[in-house]
């Protein structure tokens, strides 16, 4: 058995410290203390492991959710808009008529993208796809890294009146209403309150330069002013991406121009995500993206 005196004669330290370090060890081996050294050591283990949990959960939570965010912000910055072997056949009694085939087309965010080609080629009918107008007969739809092929009516109708703003050529404005009022038209669906909804219609009108002609209905405005009316409108709920099916068709060249320059201010200043339909060379220049329909079938892209 170790005593006192044997370790004070091979150790260095002071006699008197060592003998307490043997009381402390001979003490150690009795029972009852036994049992509380364990408890404490447990109870030591049990507090450590608690802690390190603690710390690493935390860790993996603080690390999942920027994965999370940037994996996310990756893919919703980028891609806003990816149409995956999309085809629509209109069916007319007996026959079918085949109008789009196997049609791939993305749209990231931030793009101004024209679509062209000839007459009948299916321009109208991917920009009713594009913003849940129509459906397409198959193929996948993701929108903002969802795919909405699956999705009712009522759930489209949602995601359109919140995400896609329309232009169209023959402007579309309710002819008994004000210019004011027809921009307030997509909030009141949206259900802001009035007084809000007509705050954010008038800030919109003033984007627009029509600020001035907002107790205004359509017959008494140009036709320039009411696509400027129809570009409030598409805006006004702050969309993701605006969709405008030849919206400078019906105006002469200078007021076209001046739609245009609104537009690609919007892209330009705003990051405003705009697709385009035109047959009209010079606004298809403007746009980073040309997207060349035949046919059915995307046969071009710049
Ligand atoms: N609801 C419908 N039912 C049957 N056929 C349709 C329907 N809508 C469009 N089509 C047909 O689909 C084809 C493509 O039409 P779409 O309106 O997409 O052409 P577009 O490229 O926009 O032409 P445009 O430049 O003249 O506007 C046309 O042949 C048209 O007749
Ligand atoms: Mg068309």
């Amino acid at each position: 058995m170790i005593t006192a005196s044997a370790i004070n004669a091979l150790s260095p330290f002071k006699p008197e410290r060592l003998t307490e370090r043997v009381r402390f060890i001979s003490n150690a081996n009795k029972p009852c203390s036994s049992v509380g050294i364990r408890f404490l050591m447990l109870s030591v283990n049990i507090s450590m492991g608690t802690i390190i949990y603690a710390i690493l959960h935390k860790f993996s939570q603080i690390a999942y959710n920027l994965f999370f965010i940037l994996f996310n912000k990756g893919l919703t910055l980028s891609s806003l808009i990816k149409l995956e072997n999309i085809t629509k056949v209109y069916r007319m009694g007996e026959n079918e008529l085949p109008v789009l085939k196997n049609v791939h087309f993305q749209l990231d965010r931030g793009e101004m993208t024209a679509i062209v080609g000839m007459s009948g080629s299916g321009k109208s009918t991917l920009m009713n796809i594009l913003g849940f107008l129509d459906r397409c007969t198959e193929g996948r739809y993701i929108f903002s890294g969802r795919d909405v092929s699956y999705l009712s009516e009522l759930e489209l109708a949602a995601i359109r009146n919140q995400k896609i703003g329309f232009v169209f050529q023959s402007f579309f404005l309710l002819p008994r209403s004000t210019a004011l009022q027809n921009v307030m038209l997509p909030l009141f669906y949206r259900g802001t309150p009035r007084a809000e909804a007509e705050r954010m219609a008038r800030q919109m009108l003033e984007k627009v330069g029509m600020a001035h002609l907002a107790e205004h209905k359509p017959n008494q405005l140009s036709g320039g002013q009411q696509q400027r009316v129809a570009i409030a409108r598409a805006l006004v709920g702050d969309p993701e991406v605006i969709l405008a099916d030849e919206p400078t068709g019906a105006l002469d060249s200078q007021t076209g121009d001046e739609v245009m320059e609104l537009f690609t201010t919007l892209n330009r200043k705003e990051g405003r995500t705009i697709v385009i339909i035109t047959h009209d060379k010079s606004i298809s220049a403007r746009c980073q993206r040309v997207v060349m329909m035949k046919d059915g079938r995307i046969v071009d892209v710049d």
